[in-house]
């Protein structure tokens, strides 16, 4: 019997067996209770809201405005079908050259033009979750790492290390402040390393961050380049939120730092861009590598073999994203119409005392819940989590998801809905809140602190707090690539 059950699991792989691919996770409660019961403002008012999706969907008119107006620009129409054949023949790995000039210029005007991306170190991927792992694929061995500070996009230990072997390994960053990337945590993660001996071949930053949404000021770029120069390992700068930065703040990219910093040595500079987030498009998959270091190019240009980016999108972003005056103003608007809306979104929630990190990009919030939970631990904030997606119907994603190092903190997405849907989950978090305040004034047990914060008596909590409904290990079919946006 032991034998057959070992040959059985022998008939795949390692990799098909193990767990890398991360969907085993409790996480994907909150998807289910999703697709069991989504909202609908008229067929179903009292569903789950999803807040747990990472999209852009604020500005899709612009795009629908220019599809129209630019018919030439699909080959499926009667204007542009005589490119039919030559486009659906194009298999070079190299790309379209319009569209990697295209999107070289689409990256300069997300960074204000103060810097100038080269068109033929543009590597396509499938997505910037191909770029990561064609990245990891080309700087680190199996059982090799790279150091990523906490809290991180949930889906990089899938992305960098399931199908390459590659570790990786936090860099511990906190709340007390801000969850800034410091020498000292820095120092201190790559030291770990050297004591369970592991080689750390890289530091991986995501700026502007998923999940806090904040970026990264240009004295800790500063540092970071320098401390990776000093240890002589990778840089991957993933900036695939660059064009989201709210409208009044000022992204610094790591291209214009890299050129502030004496002696960087370039080969270990390497960025990852996509345009699932700044254009919204996650369903084309355009992903990009652009690395300062040419044998990287070389080998990952190879490598985007096995993730490229049809001809027929390619050839349509050319004429979208090479047309100066629709980039100039979809930058412009959208980044006005998501700093409309994340303010919409803190100033709700700050009327019924909720607090979320300080931020100023992304299309979500940290959200602190901490004196949510009856106790400060990861198991109390998946209760408090399952509470939000049955009692108020929110699917928000739990900061343990992200590898936050401390409990309480939850990502809220508000791009990915009308106003009036935002309303009515925000009318939700303040009944929540109220109703609650109401619970703990009948019994006499109302605890404020300084007026405006609500905490909940442990009596409440034990009534509120009550696992049900969900198992905690149901994975849903196909959710991943949704579910980790
Ligand atoms: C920080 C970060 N990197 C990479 C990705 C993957 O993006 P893509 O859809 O381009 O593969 C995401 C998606 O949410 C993300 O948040």
């Amino acid at each position: 019997m032991a034998v057959s059950m070992n040959n059985k699991c022998n008939l795949l792989s390692k990799i098909a067996t193990n767990d890398g691919h991360g969907e085993n996770s409790p996480y994907f409660d909150g998807w289910k209770a999703y697709d069991a019961d989504p909202f609908h403002p008229q067929h179903n008012p009292d569903g789950v809201i999803q807040m747990g999706l990472a999209e852009n969907q604020l500005s899709f008119d612009l795009i629908q405005k220019w599809i129209e107006s630019n018919p030439n620009a699909s080959i499926c129409t009667p204007q542009g079908v005589s490119d039919f054949k030559e486009i659906a023949n194009f298999q070079d790995y190299h790309g379209l050259p319009s569209f990697r000039s295209a999107v070289a210029n689409f990256m300069n005007q997300v960074r204000g033009n103060r810097v100038k991306f080269d068109p033929h170190r543009i590597v396509m991927s499938g997505g910037a979750t191909g770029a990561h792992e064609t990245l990891a694929f080309c700087l680190a061995n199996p059982g090799e790492a790279f150091l990523v500070p906490t809290p991180y996009y949930a889906a990089f230990d899938r992305d960098l290390g399931w199908r390459t072997g590659v570790k990786l390994l936090p860099v511990v960053c906190e709340s007390s402040n801000k969850f800034k990337i410091t020498r000292d945590a820095l120092e201190s993660a790559y030291e770990n390393a050297g004591l369970v001996n592991v080689k750390v071949k890289g530091l991986l930053i995501t700026n502007p961050s998923n999940p806090l949404g904040t970026f990264l000021d240009r004295e800790t770029l500063k540092d970071v380049v320098n401390f990776i120069n000093e240890k002589s390992i990778h840089l991957v700068c993933d900036e695939i939120y660059a064009g989201t930065v709210t409208a009044g703040n000022e992204f610094v990219s790591i291209a214009e730092v890299i050129e502030e910093v004496p002696k960087c040595n370039l080969d270990l500079i390497h960025l990852v861009y996509s345009l699932s987030k700044d254009m919204g498009f996650p369903g084309f998959r355009v992903g990009i590598v652009y690395s300062y270091n040419d044998k990287v190019v070389s080998i990952a240009r190879k490598m985007s073999s096995f993730g490229l980016v049809s001809t027929q999108t390619q050839h349509m972003l050319a004429s979208m994203l090479s047309d100066n005056n629709f980039v100039k103003n979809f930058i412009s608007e959208s980044r006005n119409r998501l700093a409309r809306r994340h303010d919409m979104f803190t100033n709700g929630l700050a009327k019924v005392g909720i607090k979320s990190l300080e931020s100023n990009a992304g299309l979500f919030l940290w959200m602190d819940l901490r004196r949510f939970l009856k106790e400060p631990t990861f198991e109390a904030e998946l209760t408090f989590w399952r509470v939000i997606i049955n009692d108020i119907k929110l699917n928000v994603s739990p900061g343990q998801s992200f590898h936050c190092s401390e409990p309480g903190w939850f990502r809220v997405c508000f791009a990915n809905m009308d106003d009036e849907t935002t309303m009515i989950a925000l009318w939700r978090i303040k009944s929540f809140v109220r109703k609650n305040r109401n619970l703990e004034i009948n019994t006499r047990k109302q605890y404020w602190q300084g007026n405006q914060h609500l905490r909940l008596s442990s009596r409440r909590l034990d009534d509120i707090l009550t696992p049900h409904r969900m198992s905690p290990h149901s994975p849903l079919a196909s959710p991943l690539v949704r579910a980790q946006n």
